[in-house]
């Protein structure tokens, strides 16, 4: 690691195997489908060892990322995000020629769309089971299911939502637990018969495998994990996979330390849990990066804490997805040897 330029992201890759298998045990145990989110990781390389220890296949957000993933061998791909605009459609349409697709829908005017560009995909109905973001209320799924089910080319599947107001709980049994409820009989009302009921996020994840009527969960951030996540009790700082390397840069104060990570590294995302410190990371001592600008963050050093100019320090992020993005390639670690660099072959793909 010492022969890499700084800022870059670190994985290890023994915690990321361990991650992966424990979600792999939790939905088999469970006997629900795994479809890991892959917006987390954006790299087929996680992506082929997530399905070869069993997931059913690998959620997106973008087209591109799909577009990424199935050019690596992917052939089971749900989108989790409306798919909006003809040149979109078109590249939907050729995208489920070669590989299995299913959408998120929370509207008539885009499954008639999707509908219209020939393209032939499954449809799972998006329900805002109480983050109020997109999805149709559950009252109203019952009608969509009915227009979606007469439009040719879909096939509708089941329903879908993303809880992720389950992060602003800190009561995360009671809230997973009405969200399935709601979802369970979201799914009866689509008519379908053995709908998918698709809950995904990570602190969730555990608790929604066991919930009646729940057949699949997709959490994306557990293959990392970040400090948001040990917050919720959802992981250990030992499980957190992914770090920023950094150097100190500067030593201005006794108290101050500027490392060479900002927000272009390590983003401006803070830890997204019910009263958590604003920061923007922390050091795996723990030690907090109090302010940052673009390219400078600002160390936290407690009394008589040493930490030189040169010195190189690794930064847990606060939510990891976004800093994954902002890096070209990972650097994979195992027993302290860098084993692979793996290029994180959909960052930026956001359309
Ligand atoms: C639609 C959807 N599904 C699944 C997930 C995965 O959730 P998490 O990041 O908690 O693992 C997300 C996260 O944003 C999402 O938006």
């Amino acid at each position: 690691v010492d022969e890499f330029e700084t800022p870059a992201l670190i994985v290890d890759a023994a915690r990321m195997r361990a991650n992966i298998d424990a979600m792999a045990a939790v939905a088999r145990e469970s006997g629900v489908a795994l479809r890991p989110h892959a917006k987390t990781h954006k790299m087929p390389e996680v992506g082929a060892l997530q399905l070869a220890a069993g997931a059913a296949g690998l959620t997106v957000a973008k087209l591109g990322e799909a577009e990424v993933f199935a050019d690596a061998g992917c052939e089971d791909l749900v989108i989790a995000y409306p798919l909006v605009g003809e040149s979109k459609l078109a590249r939907l349409a050729a995208l489920a020629r070669r590989a299995r697709v299913s959408v998120a829908v929370d509207s008539l005017e885009v499954a008639e769309a999707i509908s219209a560009a020939g393209a032939e995909v499954g449809v799972r109905i998006e329900v805002d089971s109480g983050q109020h973001r997109a999805g149709v209320a559950p009252g109203d799924v019952a009608e969509l299911a009915r227009a979606i089910a007469a439009l040719p080319g879909l096939r509708l599947e089941g329903v879908l939502t993303h809880e992720g107001h389950a992060y602003a709980t800190d009561d995360l049994a009671a809230a997973t637990h009405a969200v399935a409820e709601l979802m369970a009989r979201a799914g009866a009302d689509t008519g379908v018969r053995d709908p998918v009921v698709s809950l995904g996020s990570t602190p969730t994840a555990r608790l929604a495998a066991r919930e009646p009527g729940v057949t699949e969960i997709r959490p994306g951030t557990y293959v990392f994990h970040d400090r948001t996540q040990v917050a919720h009790g959802a992981a250990r700082p030992e499980d957190c996979a992914a770090t920023v390397l950094a150097t100190v840069v500067s030593r201005p104060a006794p108290d101050r330390a500027v490392v060479d990570a900002g927000t272009k590294a390590l983003s401006s995302d803070r830890l997204n849990a019910p009263g958590a410190p604003a920061d923007f990371g922390a050091l795996t001592s723990g030690w907090p990066v109090v302010r940052a600008s673009e390219e400078h963050g600002v160390v936290a050093v407690p009394p008589g804490g040493e930490l030189r100019v040169g010195e190189r320090v690794r930064i847990v992020p606060n939510h990891v997805c976004p800093v994954v993005n902002l890096f070209d390639e990972a650097v994979v670690v195992e027993d302290g040897a860098v084993v692979a660099t793996w290029r994180v072959a959909a960052r930026g793909l956001s359309r």
